[in-house]
């Protein structure tokens, strides 16, 4: 029979955890109080108040694959940032070409080299022949819709039910008995989801073809494996289908490609010879830095020049950009991300980690009868509180259970093991080694054994 977690039994150990966190971390609870009188919720961004810690554990320093708190404790970091840091902390390659370029100034509003350079090596690897750039993936994806918006004429910005892509208005919807309103835990922010937006199930042929028979939606944006909610992978032949569906319906296609630029080198897309009017990549891209990336067919490129040429303007804004977008210092180090870190041998070793977790995890799921499963997603694993591989956003919702989520992950922290706090990935880096993965497994472990007992 299938082992399952008593909620009281839960309640009890994150309380012993909460305890423990208590007496190892006498100095991130000081910077807690401090932090409290002048941040807003303590905490520069009010995401780092949400790990599963009574206060938030403040980081000393980062090298490699090594987290260390202001108290001295190091941790195996596999949340890696929520993805920012996937190439590694302190890359030596990218702590080099920022200290290079420190030296000749950060920014000028002028084109580097560099600049050409990025252009070139986007191309080469992903396939698409014009880019951008943007400060963060959130803007890339605003970015893509406008220009989609700005090629077809139409308003509507679909997306997958239980999707994540940034803090973008139109996305942050889901569909309750057919009203489209704002997702629980994000105000309206004065948006008419209604006209909008659309949100249909992921892999579910029969809805996407219905929403897009009005001829009303501008921009299917799409993870090609969700990756925010559980990964839900694509099932055979769906994105044959959503390509085809699209293109018949003169809608373009986003692929946001921030996470499952896990899968190798050229992402997803080139994984699976993928072919959308536009590309976005966030996050890793520039080591940490800032920064994100989009690219576009000629035809896009060609929407998006014919309206922000300067002949068209009064203004030079164009509703694109930003002044700090495609810095001299930025293009520099991505340039040594795409040129040195972002390697096929970097690859090879984060995915054979990653099935090396993949097997450890499966191994205690199995062992324990514990009911869950483990996807794995190239250099990233995930595990999910239910039995099967969920075909959508809301099967995978179905499967999330915060008070496990919370206990283990103050579990794991406690044991020098860091996961992202939203959910169960467990992410590799090139600096990452068997013993990391297998300290995480052990911890897993232990964590069930503890639980159970
Ligand atoms: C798929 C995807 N796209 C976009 C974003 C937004 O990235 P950022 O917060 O860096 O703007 C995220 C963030 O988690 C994401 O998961």
């Amino acid at each position: 029979m299938t082992a399952t977690m008593d909620p009281a039994r839960l309640e009890q150990v994150l309380a012993e955890e909460e305890e423990r966190y208590r007496r190892r971390t006498p100095r991130s609870a000081e910077l807690a109080v401090e932090g409290r009188r002048s941040l807003a919720g303590g905490v520069p961004l009010h995401w780092m108040g949400n790990w599963p810690t009574p206060y938030p554990l403040f980081m000393g320093g980062a090298a490699g694959a090594q987290v260390t708190d202001v108290d001295g404790h190091e941790y195996v970091d596999l949340c890696l940032g929520d993805t920012g840091a996937m190439f590694g902390h302190a890359h030596p390659a990218v702590r080099e070409a920022m200290i290079r370029h420190a030296r000749r100034g950060a920014t000028a509003m002028l084109p580097t080299a560099d600049g050409n350079a990025v252009g070139r090596l986007l191309q080469e690897r992903f396939g698409l022949p014009l880019w951008q750039l943007a400060t963060s993936a959130t803007d890339a994806n605003r970015f893509a819709i406008r220009m989609c918006r700005l090629a077809t004429g139409r308003d509507k910005v679909l997306v997958f039910a239980g999707k994540y892509h940034g803090s973008v208005d139109e996305t942050h919807v889901v569909d309750v008995n057919g009203r489209l309103e704002p997702q629980p835990g994000v105000s309206r922010n004065a948006v008419d989801f209604d006209r909008v937006s659309a949100v249909v199930e992921f892999n579910d042929v029969d809805a996407l073809e219905k929403a897009l028979a009005g001829g009303d939606v501008a921009c299917v944006l799409a993870e090609p494996a969700m990756t925010n909610i559980g990964i839900v992978p694509a099932v055979d032949g769906y994105h044959d289908a959503l390509r085809e569906l699209t293109r018949a319906a003169g809608t373009k296609l986003i692929i946001d490609e921030t996470h499952t630029i896990s899968t190798g080198p050229g992402g997803y897309t080139r994984a699976h010879d993928l072919d959308p009017d536009v590309f976005v990549l966030g996050k890793a891209i520039a080591g940490g830095i800032p920064a994100a990336v989009y690219g576009m067919t000629e035809e896009m490129a060609g929407t998006l020049t014919d309206y922000t040429r300067k002949e068209n303007h009064g203004s030079s804004h164009g509703g694109f950009g930003g002044t700090l977008v495609g810095n001299a210092l930025t293009l520099h180090v991505m340039r040594t991300v795409l040129e040195e870190v972002m390697t096929p041998a970097a690859y090879d070793h984060m995915i054979g980690l990653a099935s090396r977790c993949e097997a450890g995890v499966q191994e205690v799921i199995a062992r324990h009868d514990l009911g869950w499963h483990v996807t794995r997603l190239g250099a990233r694993c995930e595990y999910l509180f239910a039995p099967s591989v969920p075909r959508n956003g809301g099967e995978a919702k179905a499967a999330r259970n915060p008070l496990l989520n919370a206990t283990l992950h103050l579990f794991l922290l406690n044991r020098g093991v860091l996961l992202t706090p939203f959910h169960s990935m467990v992410l590799m880096c090139p600096a990452t080694t068997a013993a990391d993965v297998d300290r995480h497994t052990a911890a897993l472990d232990e964590f069930v054994g503890t639980v159970l007992a």
